[in-house]
């Protein structure tokens, strides 16, 4: 879409890294940043868009069918993350709303999350940490706070596009981990590169001594992880979830931990978000819980921040849009 600069308006639904809206100040665009520290309510949220002509967006802003009938008018939308399960698509669709995200960008940094929670867990890492504090470090026992190797280990990813294939590659360089996947499409690419292997749901989960989760969050995969599939896990298995807390069941979870159904968990995504401290898991030997840090870094958020600012640039330069979530709107439009 063309629009006069001056006639732009940006509104950016909180504190973004600088170098994105250095971008849009530098097209002459207005610039509106909430600059509370506490996310907007989405009564705010419809009442700031109202006089802004695009939305600067992330993970929690519900952008739903009620949001998109009182802000209709909005030409484009712009979320700061890859994942995009907050907005209704179909609606912003339907009312010729185009949407853009931030692939690629985040790959390695959550790859890198994923990594690390796998070896924080398979070594109690968090825990014994903890444990410090709590003055329990008394003397050397040869047979205290054991974890368990990767070394040949088979990791399962369900879910293997730019992340999982990180993942996979960090595995398999630093442990000769075997790969094995569950994808809704085969990715040659990755079996090429890392010898991935595809197996049915079922065998993914029976076979792995590490699965990490890779998918985005929608219908289908909305608690695929619940009380049959943990107990159809190896008991020495440790579950990852890098992606979206609501893939796993967390009362399912507990108690596959607390029953030695599987030995461990990592986790950097919740349901809900943000955990309250008195989770029964942030107590528990084999957890490890982080803060939706997957794509913190200082590099990938300014890249995030460049990539969501560019998306809106573009379209208003009347070019495609880098990074479109839903094409067929621009059969609509
Ligand atoms: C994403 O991009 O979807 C992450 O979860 C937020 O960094």
């Amino acid at each position: 879409m063309k629009r006069e600069a001056k006639d732009v308006k940006v509104l950016l639904s909180r504190q973004f890294p600088e170098r994105g809206i250095k971008i849009l100040r530098q097209e002459g665009y207005g610039v509106t940043v909430w600059d509370k520290d506490r996310p907007m309510t989405q009564k705010e949220l419809i009442e700031n868009s109202r006089s802004h002509t695009a939305l600067f967006c992330t993970l929690s802003e519900k952008i739903d069918k009620v949001f998109l009938d009182e802000c209709s008018h909005l030409d484009i939308i712009s979320q700061f993350g890859v994942g995009y399960d907050n907005i209704d698509i179909y609606q912003a669709t339907r009312r010729g709303i185009p949407v853009g995200n931030t692939p690629g960008v985040l790959s390695d940094a959550t790859a890198d999350v994923a990594f690390g929670l796998m070896i924080s867990v398979s070594r109690k890492m968090g825990y014994l940490h903890k444990s410090i504090l709590r003055g329990d470090w008394n003397y050397f026992r040869p047979n205290a706070n054991l974890g368990i190797e990767l070394k040949n280990k088979i990791l399962g990813l369900f879910g293997l596009g730019r992340i999982g294939l990180e993942m996979a590659k960090r595995c398999r360089g630093a442990y000769n981990m075997e790969i094995i996947y569950h994808n809704r499409s085969r990715n040659s690419e990755a079996e090429r590169e890392t010898g991935a292997k595809y197996v049915s749901f079922n065998d993914l989960v029976q076979s792995s001594d590490v699965l990490s989760v890779h998918t985005s969050l929608n219908q289908e995969t909305t608690g695929r992880f619940d009380k049959k599939v943990f107990d159809m896990m190896k008991p020495s298995a440790i579950f990852i979830n890098t992606a979206r807390g609501q893939i796993h069941n967390e009362e399912d979870l507990i108690h596959a931990l607390d029953n030695g159904i599987i030995w461990g968990a990592g986790l950097d995504v919740t349901n809900p978000e943000p955990m309250l401290p008195s989770n029964r898991l942030l107590s528990m030997e084999n957890v490890m819980v982080l803060p939706h840090i997957g794509s913190a870094t200082v590099e990938t958020r300014n890249k995030m921040a460049e990539l969501a600012a560019l998306n809106i640039k573009e379209f208003y330069r009347g070019k495609d849009i880098p990074n479109l979530v839903n094409p067929e709107v621009l059969k609509t439009g």
